[in-house]
């Protein structure tokens, strides 16, 4: 079932059929990002080998895994479930990754950024929106911050890219820290 909706529906789709069971804490359901999608995101925000990745909703741990064994990257995944927490720490243990990856189960408004060079979101774009004040408050000018399928509200990226994956065109937003002070100067 899992796969049927991770090949063939949409975030937002799934969101409008969950709606009613969304806490306030809830910024997206479970739904995997297609893994041909996941390299190409990490591709676009060029993560390099030695910087540190956060995945503000990390479900599986596909995103997280992926910057380590494919980018040599340090990443951290946030995760308020606490099923997907334990089943994450359980792969990235059996893969012999944690002196690369930490996942931490916690709420994604709540994280001290600091760390990144580089952020992944597959959230909704009013989920974005909530996460944006930390996102400006803790990231470095240098650091990316990549959205697949739904922008941030506010910000201008500085590339979109199309992407094919499961029959469907999926769209990754980058966005840089340093063109953030151009955003509020255009307000
Ligand atoms: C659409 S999935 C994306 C999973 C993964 N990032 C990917 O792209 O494959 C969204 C994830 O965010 C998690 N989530 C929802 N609200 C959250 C919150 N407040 N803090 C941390 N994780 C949250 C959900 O449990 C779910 O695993």
């Amino acid at each position: 079932m899992r796969a049927y909706l991770a090949g063939s529906l949409t975030l937002a789709f799934v969101c409008s059929a969950a709606a009613q069971q969304f806490g306030s804490e809830d910024l997206a359901p479970y739904l995997p990002s297609p893994q041909a999608v996941v390299e190409r995101m990490l591709e676009v925000a060029q993560l390099k080998q030695g910087e540190t990745l956060y995945d503000l909703g990390a479900g599986d741990g596909r995103i997280v895994i992926t910057a380590a064994q494919k980018f040599g990257a340090n990443a951290v995944g946030v995760e308020i479930s606490e099923a997907l927490c334990k089943s994450m720490t359980r792969k990235v243990t059996a893969l012999n990754l944690d002196s690369q990856i930490r996942i931490i189960h916690v709420n994604a408004l709540k994280v001290d950024l600091t760390p990144a060079d580089v952020v992944t979101l597959y959230l909704l774009t009013s989920s974005n929106a909530r996460l944006r004040p930390n996102l400006e408050k803790y990231l470095k000018p240098t650091a990316r911050v990549v959205s697949l399928d739904f922008g941030m509200p506010g910000w201008k990226a500085s590339k979109m890219e199309s992407v094919k994956a499961d029959r469907q065109t999926r769209t990754i937003y980058l966005y840089q820290m340093s063109d953030r002070a151009a955003d509020s100067k255009g307000k």
